[in-house]
């Protein structure tokens, strides 16, 4: 991992901890803050747990009107509708200044606007070749003594871009202040997936080579990419959510239980999980590309870029060695869900069981989105039917615990009160795309798929000698 420099390896954890008294977003004219950020920070405002002033930076020649009127809309925007006086209260927050990311006075008069600040915090959703402007900047004027910079994805494009960045930004800022964003990490179900696992006595043993045959993690995506061709065509779909989201969900589902509480205990146990995956391996590696896709605006006409990827990832410990991890997303297929699978080991031959043949192995999902349940699927003799069939046991969390906050209004509020946990780590950041560089470096050749098909079937021989891909649980 990538160490500070001497001058600032001093700041603590303790500075970490201390609850923002400002909160500045950089960017906040921008697409991010009009779908996410405005939203998220009304609702926390709704829920009591607010309670600092809001500068937002951009080079827009606003009003501070003109970024309230934006905050409406955008909050309008996502169906909320707005209570007036929460409305009210958040935007007396909000102050705005201009300015071109690149001049020095921006960040004189970010200094002024947030004089007298002890524990600022950053936020930097802008695109990532500005981080070390931008922190830089910050640094002149002393500001990042203190605060703690929240940063966007992507964190480089491969493993030389994220280390050439850290060490970027490790100039001016310890790894503690330093706070990436994986919208996954604020979704209900990872948490879930670790509690569970290890909540449940009955259930932890089941999670490991004694007895699972694989696991199959899917992010399926019924939309395509549509109006975001420029930012989508040269970053492909492991780029864009396997070596981020879907390598989170490998951890959580695969990592041991933290020795103890505190967000560097945690950290450590899902890179130690990471360090055992073994590079993934070009030729367990199927790419696809939907019919249509070329004809997106900002996507190169003869791009081989892939909208499906497929995979096989082996961890080398004594709890999965031998477990394969397939994992495959997609855009255009025929349902927007994501789950977690595991596939158990099928039942020895059955001497009394006459009319059929083996019965399906048993599968534990977990589903994460849209919304976060569990499903057991059994083999039994049915009532209803001349023999045996699968049975499926499902549990909507929903139903139990109803609607929680969404990932930004966790991963903001988090970033404000200085907890550290659902933000990822350098070294768990290089790990991934360590495991990924092979893919990478020799990509095979890109398969066509139809819209709303589960992808191209050359596919299909990933799994071959491991049963099939399991159609993902889709909630009725
Ligand atoms: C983003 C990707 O990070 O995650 C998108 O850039 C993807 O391509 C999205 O659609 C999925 O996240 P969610 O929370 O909407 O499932």
């Amino acid at each position: 991992m990538t160490t500070a420099a001497p001058e600032v390896e001093e700041r603590t954890e303790a500075t970490a901890q201390k609850p923002a008294d400002v909160f500045v977003v950089f960017g906040i004219t921008g697409d991010l803050a009009k779908v996410m950020t405005f939203h998220s920070l009304y609702r926390l405002e709704q829920r009591g747990l607010l309670d600092c002033p809001i500068v937002g930076v951009a080079v827009d020649d606003w009003t501070v009107d003109q970024l309230k009127e934006r905050a409406r809309e955008s909050i309008q925007g996502t169906g909320e509708s707005i209570d007036e006086k929460v409305f009210d209260r958040f935007t007396d927050r909000l102050s705005y200044v201009s300015g071109d990311f690149g001049d020095d006075a921006t960040y004189e008069r970010v200094t002024q606007a947030i004089d007298g600040s002890q524990t600022p915090v950053f936020y930097l959703e802008i695109p990532p070749f500005l981080f070390g402007r931008v922190v830089k900047g910050l640094s002149d004027q002393g500001l990042t003594k203190t605060g703690r910079v929240v940063v966007e994805k992507p964190f480089g494009h491969d493993l030389a871009s994220a280390r050439e960045l850290a060490d970027e930004l490790h100039q001016y800022l310890d790894e503690s202040q330093l706070y990436r964003i994986d919208h996954y990490l604020g979704k209900m179900g990872l948490e879930e997936i670790l509690y569970l696992r290890f909540a449940n006595s009955m259930l932890e043993p089941l999670w490991s080579r004694n007895y699972l045959e694989s696991v199959q993690i899917t992010m399926a995506e019924d939309f395509g990419v549509e109006d975001r061709g420029h930012f989508y065509d040269p970053v492909g779909a492991l780029r864009d959510v396997v070596v981020n989201h879907l390598m989170q969900v490998v951890a959580a589902s695969a990592m041991e239980v933290p020795s103890r509480r505190g967000p560097e205990l945690i950290k450590n146990a899902q890179v130690s999980l990471f360090h055992a995956v073994a590079d993934a391996d070009p030729a367990h590696y199927v790419r696809g590309q939907y019919d249509g896709y070329l004809d997106i605006d900002g996507v190169d006409s003869a791009s081989t870029t892939e909208t499906y990827a497929a995979l096989r990832l082996e961890i080398e410990n004594w709890r999965w060695a031998g477990v394969p991890f397939f994992i495959r997303t997609g855009k255009r297929l025929p349902a927007t869900q994501t789950e977690l699978r595991l596939v158990f080991k099928h039942a020895p031959q059955l001497g009394f069981q006459l009319r059929h043949g083996p019965p399906e192995p048993n599968q534990l999902v977990v589903k994460l989105d849209p919304s976060p349940g569990i499903r057991l699927v059994l083999d039994a003799h049915r009532a209803d039917r001349a023999g045996t069939a699968a049975i499926e046991l499902d549990m909507e969390f929903a139903e139990e615990g109803g609607e929680g906050p969404t990932p930004y209004e966790v991963l903001l509020h988090a970033a404000m009160v200085g907890d550290s946990t659902r933000f990822t780590r350098q070294d768990g950041v290089e790990e991934t795309w360590r495991i990924m560089q092979p893919l990478l470096d020799e990509p095979p050749p890109v398969h066509a798929y139809a819209p709303g098909s589960w992808g191209p079937k050359e596919a299909n021989a990933l799994v071959a000698g491991h049963g099939r891909w399991h159609e993902p649980w889709i909630a009725s």
